[in-house]
């Protein structure tokens, strides 16, 4: 790249007309990254905003709403990264959920829901997968880090074997596609980012003890550096070339990408050193035993 270089944001490349003197070489779009590109605000009345050109998106919550949006594409497959900055100080009530979900009464969904706390006392992360409109496979975890201090990057790598939730790059759950031990595995509906902040103090904070405090309002969560390594679904065909073979290999890793041993050694670190609540240890809740991919991990 020539040092002469302009860099253009696809929020500006209406100016394109009143930079005719620069020449074609010296001139670089760079899309990646607009949020007005990726996303559309879907409710909340103003309170959902996009700015600095599409490179900061945030969501506020007050009394009346809170608010949310989704992305403008279908995936089937991909690795997308988000990194959020979640509500300061007393966030006790609220709950920022980021998530990708299809529709439909058989839905598939894979899931981050941040439940705020009181100052200085620790958000909880709570992670869930649906396949084909059953759940019930929470994992709850504390994090090494003040998520409302800085972003931090929140990432789902969804692909035929497997879905990894990683944090900042450390992996702190795996579900593995185990269809052949009989269980449904989301690999057929095409997905939609959706993210929301909202009022869930009848349950989110120490169980619903909590409640939001309205005089800190409005809350708010801030969302870039959105990246989606992905099979974009449009018009019922995927941009890969087909459900089941890698997009391109040598760019698109992460269509076969699994665990490598420090990547396990990192889950369980996680898991061990955090993880607050695991469906899979909990035997009164499944008197009838184990759901099936508990017993085989
Ligand atoms: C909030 O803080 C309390 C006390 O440390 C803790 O028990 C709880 O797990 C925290 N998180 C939520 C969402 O309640």
């Amino acid at each position: 790249m020539s040092s002469m270089a302009t860099v253009l944001s696809c929020a500006r490349v209406s100016l394109i007309p009143l930079l005719v003197s620069l020449t074609i070489n010296s001139l670089i779009i760079v899309c990646a990254g607009n949020l007005y590109q990726d996303f559309d605000i879907t409710w909340g009345d103003g309170r959902a905003k996009i700015l600095n050109n599409g490179q900061l998106l945030t969501l506020s919550l007050d009394k009346a709403s809170g608010s949310g949006f989704q992305s403008k594409n279908e995936y089937l497959f991909g690795k997308i990264d988000m990194q959020l900055k979640l509500v300061p100080g007393n966030s006790a009530g609220t709950v920022t959920a980021y998530y990708l979900s299809s529709k439909g009464s058989t839905w598939d969904e894979i899931d981050y829901e941040f439940l705020g706390n009181l100052s200085g006392d620790p958000y909880i992360l709570h992670t869930n997968v649906f396949s084909q409109g059953k759940g019930n496979r929470e994992q709850q975890f504390y994090l090494w880090f003040d998520p409302t201090a800085d972003f931090h990057t929140y990432s789902i790598l969804w692909n035929p074997k497997r879905i990894i939730f990683s944090v900042d790059g450390t992996p702190i759950r795996e579900f593995k596609n185990l269809e052949s031990a009989g269980v449904p595995f989301p690999k057929n509906q095409p997905m939609r980012i959706y993210s929301s902040l909202w009022n869930a103090d009848d349950w989110a904070t120490r169980g619903g003890l909590i409640k939001t405090d309205w005089t800190q309002a409005p809350f708010t969560a801030s969302y870039r550096n959105f990246k989606a390594d992905a099979c974009v679904w449009s018009n019922g065909k995927s941009s890969c070339n087909s459900q089941n073979s890698s997009p391109n290999p040598s760019t698109n890793a992460w269509f076969s990408q699994e665990l490598d041993s420090t990547g396990q050694d990192r889950l369980r670190w996680v898991q061990k050193n955090y993880m607050i609540y695991n469906y899979c240890t909990d035997t009164k809740r499944f008197p009838q035993g184990l759901p099936t991919e508990c017993k085989m991990s």
